[in-house]
């Protein structure tokens, strides 16, 4: 089991640890807000702090916002305030439509931490915990830079863009480090984007969503003519693995398979993605292990509530528009088809049993109804 085992001793040891230092421990009440119920890392992401939080004696409020849904996320935590939480941890479905509750949140003494995505614009926020974004776009941009070897091949192959979410700041992080990496050979069209669609403006996926991710690339595909034996496509830079599956499903559509599909990339390893990787259809997600990232926001709940030093390891790079929020940073990993095993499975996160099930992975990688 992926999540029990790893957070427990994970755990174990931040106990150990603080149990060395003076202990004016208090149970507290968090209140655990999470963007989505419907894609895999979120429930992941949220049951795991629930668990850590648990273990360590407190108390939590764990909530989903349903698929992406602003109303019910600003309801869900103006109850976890009403019912008395002393923590929030938040990962926003819109990164400005929370000042409401984050106000109410300061005026009560609440302490609110900003998950894997940054709150804009607030004074009321106090800690943010996320992976390094920027880095996330960089690995997707030299991932096809090697690929397509743009450093020597005198070819010019076609790529097309499907960013993230546009009220979702790791959107831009993720645009603006794999545009880092491939924007040179654009500008020296050693790298050709046939549509002209490279900005964050034209390429953003709402809500990084496979449906609409299927929609952009149904659009591209016939604005293009992009089909096996007609006009190549050799890579889509999908910013996350939702969007990822969609634009597979799109291409499959237009006919491309395993022998032929271009070079698509996401982030995540979400079990979707991770068998469309295992049937050849997907070339690499980077991963971030949602493991290491609940663990941090635990010990920073944790340290709190027993007034120690709250982890930290950067102080200076987030600025929310209001202030610079003080940060833990971690850093993501790549993950294809050649180190799949010794990241997902080696390690537990995934049980390769699953994974080596022939029927489980037709069934996982079959295109939903996209209406
Ligand atoms: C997260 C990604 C995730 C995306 C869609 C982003 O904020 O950083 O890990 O793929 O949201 O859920």
């Amino acid at each position: 089991m992926k999540t029990i085992k790893h957070t427990l001793c994970a755990l174990a040891a931040l106990c150990v640890a603080s149990a060395a230092l003076p202990w004016s421990a208090e149970a507290a009440l968090v209140g655990i807000s999470m963007p989505s119920n419907e894609r895999g890392r979120w429930l992941d992401d949220g049951n795991e702090m629930k668990m850590g939080l648990e273990a360590a004696g407190h108390q939590t409020i764990l909530a989903f916002a349903g698929a992406n849904d602003v109303k019910l996320q600003q309801q869900q935590l103006d109850e976890m305030l009403d019912k008395g939480a002393q923590y929030l941890i938040i990962s926003c479905v819109d990164n400005k439509s929370l000042g409401a509750q984050l106000n109410k949140a300061h005026q009560k003494g609440v302490k609110v931490i900003a998950y894997d995505r940054l709150l804009l614009d607030t004074e009321a926020l106090d800690y943010y915990v996320s992976f390094d974004s920027v880095f996330v776009g960089k690995i997707m941009g030299r991932y096809i830079a090697g690929m397509l070897n743009l450093d020597e091949s005198g070819e010019v192959p076609n790529i097309e863009f499907c960013q993230g979410s546009p009220v979702d700041q790791n959107a831009t992080y993720v645009w603006e480090g794999s545009m880092a990496e491939l924007q040179p050979y654009l500008d020296r069209q050693r790298l050709n984007c046939p549509s002209g669609e490279t900005s964050l403006e034209q390429t953003n996926v709402m809500y990084w969503n496979r449906t609409k991710a299927y929609e952009r690339m149904k659009k591209l595909i016939a604005s293009q003519d992009y089909h096996p034996g007609k006009k190549r496509l050799d890579a889509v830079l999908a910013a996350s693995d939702g969007i990822a599956a969609g634009v597979i499903d799109a291409l499959r559509e237009a006919g491309y398979d395993s022998s032929n599909m271009p070079i698509v990339v996401g982030q995540d390893c979400d079990k979707i993605n991770v068998a469309m990787m295992i049937k050849g259809l997907q070339s690499m997600s980077v991963f971030k292990d949602t493991r290491e990232l609940s663990l941090v926001a635990v010990s920073m709940v944790d340290a709190l509530s027993k007034n120690l030093e709250v982890p930290l390891n950067d102080t200076e790079h987030y600025n929310n528009g209001k202030k610079v929020i003080p940060s833990y940073l971690l850093d993501p990993d790549i993950v294809t088809t050649e180190s799949l095993k010794e990241v997902l499975f080696d390690t537990g996160y995934y049980d390769i049993e699953v994974f080596s099930d022939e029927e489980y992975l037709n069934k996982t990688v079959a295109a939903p109804e996209h209406k």
